[in-house]
């Protein structure tokens, strides 16, 4: 069998840019995410502004170019305007997503300094729920505003003279769920998104909207896009290089107890991706717009594996997250580095204690196992996606999460590759089989000497712990003979350096 496993790398075959903003994070009132995650004054391991300083120099190594705020579900209560100005005359609320108390301590203020401080941009979700589009309009004013109107000067009156220029708005979250205090129909949504983006973008023409999407498939998808892709008619005065809507979001989580149906489900994301781009032509071609208008592109603004069963915590949301997973997480990643010409941005759900990567302690922090793929892509996977031939055995039990129909192809080894800027070319691969090495002739790339990261463990449920690392990276190197193998559940960075006089080679 493993003699027939080969991948073929193609640097001079260039598909698209990787946009940065696939390493996105996102941060929401919910369980121990903001208080006690990223913000938790009175902690020796925080500083002044009361910011976790380690989970801010975790941030600066994942090098996360843009953060989701302030959710997720809780924004459907949200009302910026109690979470700002002097802390003590703040009002704390019954929080209807999480039924919880939201104390207002943190609020746009906070956030905005803890992106300055992590060196990160904003990403703002709009309040579909129980928010009008008044309170909209004026957050969009309190952030990006430089006139002497109402809420620019608020923003002033509470220290902050120069404004915050938020480019990303989310246009509500998830409003097509039950679980919303007010569940919308496809039509009033679609009706109110574009009521809504109209007036957002005429008050600031220069910011990037996002729709909300479900899963990238759906009646509901089809239906937004098709009412809010257009052009023109919506009062930009005729511009042809301008679209209301910029982005479409999907959300998607993954889990199976067992782990092959588990590691190989993220495949369904791709799929998801690639029907969603679909649906966003034929929004375009139904509604004739011109092709100097940009296509919006997709931002996969919640994805991760999450069992809400099996996971600790009150809001069944502190996951403790296997080797599986890991491998899991590195397949959603080589699904968009595959599908990077239509990726936007992609934000992890979530980026501190909540389903999530870090989780702290009072003492310090935990780097859970999806950490370390993550961390892997963050840093190399960036450049141009370029093109691969992969050929391995398939793996063929069930595959899927429940709610995609059909079985998608999963051969064991999962990969993707990229031609960075800085020449190497990087080669993303993870074998998911929980038994079997492949030994594989990778071929298109003369080499020296190739870097090799290893993210593996001695079976696929080890966790790790406060204290126990029992995953991380393994750094090595191969002289590039032979055959490379690929050891069993693993996930594998390869990096060759001549990537791009290879490239030039090859044209
Ligand atoms: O990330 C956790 C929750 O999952 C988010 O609040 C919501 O948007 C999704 O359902």
């Amino acid at each position: 069998e493993s003699e027939s496993s080969s991948i073929t790398i193609h640097p001079s075959h260039k598909i698209a840019k990787v946009n940065d903003n696939i390493y996105g994070g996102f941060t929401e009132h919910m369980g121990r995410c903001i208080y006690g995650g990223i913000y938790e004054p009175g902690n020796p391991l925080s500083d002044e502004n009361g910011f976790r300083k380690d989970v801010v120099e975790a941030f600066k190594d994942l090098n996360v170019p843009v953060v989701r705020y302030p959710g997720g579900n809780f924004v459907a209560t949200y009302h910026w305007l109690d979470g700002v100005g002097p802390k003590e005359q703040r009002p704390s609320r019954p929080e209807l997503a999480w039924i919880g108390t939201e104390s207002n301590e943190f609020g746009t203020d906070e956030f905005m300094k803890w992106c300055e401080v992590v060196d990160t941009e904003p990403y703002l979700c709009l309040n579909f729920g129980t928010g009008t589009l008044d309170e909209a309009l004026g957050w969009l004013e309190y952030c990006n505003s430089e006139r002497n109107t109402y809420y620019a000067n608020l923003r002033r009156k509470n220290g902050r003279e120069k404004p915050y220029n938020v480019k990303y708005w989310a246009l509500g979250n998830e409003c097509w769920g039950p679980w919303q205090v007010e569940q919308m129909t496809k039509e009033d949504y679609a009706k109110k998104a574009y009521r809504w983006a109209k007036a957002l973008k005429l008050l600031d023409p220069s910011i990037i909207l996002i729709l909300c999407g479900e899963t990238g498939y759906s009646s509901w998808d089809y239906y937004v896009l098709n009412q809010c892709v257009k052009w023109d008619v919506h009062g930009l005065a005729g511009d042809n290089t301008k679209s209301l809507i910029d982005m479409h979001s999907i959300h998607i989580y993954t889990a199976d107890k067992e782990h092959l149906p588990n590691a190989t489900a993220p495949r369904a994301a791709e799929r998801a991706i690639q029907m969603a781009s679909a649906l966003i032509d034929l929004a375009r071609i139904e509604n004739k717009v011109p092709e100097t208008v940009p296509r919006p592109t997709i931002c996969f603004d919640e994805w991760n594996v999450w069992d809400p069963v099996r996971a600790p915590g009150e809001l069944g949301a502190e996951e403790k997250y296997t080797l599986s997973d890991a491998l899991a997480v590195a397949i959603f990643l080589n699904g968009f580095i595959r599908q990077a010409k239509d990726m936007g941005m992609a934000n992890i759900a979530q980026s501190v204690n909540v389903i999530s990567p870090l989780m702290t302690t009072k003492e310090g922090l935990i780097k859970q196992t999806i950490w370390w793929p993550l961390l892997l892509f963050s840093k190399y996977m960036r450049g141009h996606t370029i093109a691969l031939n992969v050929r391995a055995p398939e793996y063929t039990g069930r595959t899927n999460p429940n709610w995609v129909r059909g079985t998608i192809e999963t051969p064991y080894l999962d990969c993707s590759a990229v031609l960075g800027d800085d020449g190497f070319v990087n080669l993303a691969v993870t074998n998911v089989s929980e038994d079997q090495d492949f030994e594989v002739s990778l071929e298109g790339l003369k080499a020296e000497k190739v870097e090799v990261y290893t993210v593996s463990g001695d079976d696929v449920q080890v966790v790790n712990t406060e204290k126990e690392q029992k995953v991380g990276i393994k750094e090595s190197s191969w002289d590039g003979k032979g055959k490379f193998k690929f050891g069993k559940h693993s996930f594998v960075l390869l990096r060759w350096k001549d990537g791009s006089a290879e490239a030039k080679k090859t044209v």
